[in-house]
């Protein structure tokens, strides 16, 4: 199997992407950390479903956006499975309004747990990395990081630095053999876009050449291929899974 023998941690992979892209690490054979913020039961449940099928995973609670539970978060990764190859950064929020309305509680939140977040995870990955002289960071940012959305300034600005981070590391760490990239999805139906009215949807439709919603297995499958031997030679890429909604 592609990536059996590695380790790999997703963050918020109770539910969304990140639950899909957990699932399909696991079917990739790597043994799969879940973290999960509040989704406990459904992190459970995702392990026990990994397990069912063969495979080996563990769910830990922490809340990304607190430097110490992220650094936990890791060093219990280490302790239980002994490596980490593979780091996707996939926890996420949204606070939307208009910047006019938008307090500074919402911005706040937002770029703590979506750019914080990631910065968190990244600093506790990357010392076990460099000793193992290899390691994997995905980097899940959003079209809205690249293009803008009105309504969604933290959001945009959170997933803008995302990027700048996933750039700024990527030649840091490439000469450690660590490569670092980011998936941009576009509207992919899980919790966070179900709460959208039916005319938003409908209007986001129409900007999409492939016709239809993403799935969160669409984004899945960009995450394990970036982990896996055929993506060597690809580091600082954002890469877009949105059914050419941004080009
Ligand atoms: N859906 C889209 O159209 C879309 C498009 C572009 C980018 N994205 C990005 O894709 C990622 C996943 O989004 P999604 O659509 O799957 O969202 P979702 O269904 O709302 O799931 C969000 C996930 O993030 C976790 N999370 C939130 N705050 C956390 C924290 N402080 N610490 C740890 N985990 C936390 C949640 O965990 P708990 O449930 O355990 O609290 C949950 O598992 C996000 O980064 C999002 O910005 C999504």
């Amino acid at each position: 199997m592609l990536l059996s023998g590695q380790v790999a941690l997703v963050t918020g992979a109770g539910r969304g992407i990140g639950r899909a892209i957990a699932l399909a690490l696991a079917e990739a054979g790597a043994r799969v950390a879940i973290n999960y913020n509040t989704s406990a039961q459904a992190a459970l449940e995702l392990a026990a479903e990994i397990a069912a099928a063969g495979g080996e995973a563990r769910a830990w609670q922490a809340d990304v956006s607190e430097t110490d539970q992220a650094a936990a978060l890791v060093d219990n990764v280490l302790q239980h499975f002994g490596r980490l190859d593979i780091l996707v950064n996939n926890a996420g929020i949204t606070r939307d309004n208009l910047l006019l309305r938008m307090g500074e509680e919402d911005w706040d939140r937002v770029l703590a747990v979506n750019l914080k977040g990631y910065f968190n995870c990244c600093k506790a990955a990357i010392r076990p990395m460099t000793r193992a002289r290899r390691g994997r960071i995905i980097n899940i940012a959003s079209v809205v990081g690249l293009r803008g959305n009105a309504g969604q300034v933290n959001y945009a600005a959170a997933k803008a630095g995302v990027i700048g981070l996933t750039k700024s590391l990527a030649r840091e760490v490439g000469s450690r053999n660590i490569t670092v990239n980011a998936i941009a999805p576009g509207f992919i139906e899980t919790d966070m876009t179900r709460a959208l009215t039916r005319d938003i949807r409908e209007q986001m439709l129409k900007n999409i050449p492939l016709g239809r919603l993403g799935e969160p297995a669409d984004v899945a499958g960009l995450a394990v291929f970036l982990a896996g031997p055929g993506a060597a030679y690809i580091t600082g890429q954002v890469i877009a899974v949105d059914g050419g909604m941004a080009m």
